[in-house]
C-alpha cells in the first residue's frame, strides 16, 4: 500500500465494548470497516476478547487520523485508550484492509493497564506479539 511521498501513520488503542452492546456488534463493524478501509487506502487489524477491543490502525496520516476520529465517537464501545499515535517505519504493515480477531481476555489485561499502559513501540511490539497467537480472519 506504500504511496511514493506519502508517509504512512499508525494508530493503537485498547477499548470496552459498550455496557449496552453485546459481542455480535463485531460482525456489524466489520461489514462496514472492510468496504470504508479498501475506499480510503487504510488498513487496521481488530483484536476482540469478547469485552474489550485493540486496534491498530494503519494509513496515510489524514485517512488514518479521519478514522480515528469516526471510531473515538461510537457508542459501540467506550474508554478508548490511545497507546500509540505516529509515523510508522516503512515496511511494517498488515495485511488486508481489515481484519479481525479473537484473543484471551488475560493477553489484552496487558496490553490495557488503565493505570499504567504500555505505550509506544513497546505497546506495538505487545500488540503484535498478540496477533501472532490470534485467530485472524479478514
Ligand atoms: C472497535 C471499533 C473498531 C472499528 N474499526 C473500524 C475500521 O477499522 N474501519 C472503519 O471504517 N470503521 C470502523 N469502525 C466503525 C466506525 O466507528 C464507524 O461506525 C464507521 O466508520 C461508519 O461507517 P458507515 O457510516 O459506513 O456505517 C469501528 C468501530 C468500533 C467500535
Amino acid at each position: 500500500m506504500s504511496i511514493p511521498g506519502v508517509t504512512l501513520h499508525h494508530i493503537l488503542y485498547v477499548s470496552l465494548l459498550a455496557a449496552d452492546r453485546q459481542f455480535d456488534v463485531v460482525g456489524a463493524i466489520s461489514q462496514s470497516a472492510r468496504r470504508r478501509n479498501a475506499e480510503w487506502g487504510v488498513r487496521s487489524v481488530l483484536l476482540f476478547d469478547g469485552h474489550r477491543f485493540a486496534q491498530r490502525i494503519i494509513g496515510p496520516s489524514e485517512s488514518a487520523t479521519r478514522l480515528m476520529q469516526r471510531i473515538l465517537g461510537d457508542l459501540r464501545h467506550t474508554g478508548v485508550l490511545i497507546l500509540c499515535d505516529e509515523p510508522m517505519v516503512a515496511g511494517d504493515a498488515e495485511r488486508g484492509a481489515f481484519m479481525v480477531g479473537y484473543c484471551d481476555a488475560e493477553l489484552l489485561d496487558i496490553l490495557d493497564r488503565r493505570c499504567d499502559p504500555p505505550m509506544g513501540a513497546s505497546a506495538l511490539s505487545l500488540f503484535q506479539a498478540i496477533l501472532l497467537g490470534a485467530d485472524l480472519s479478514d
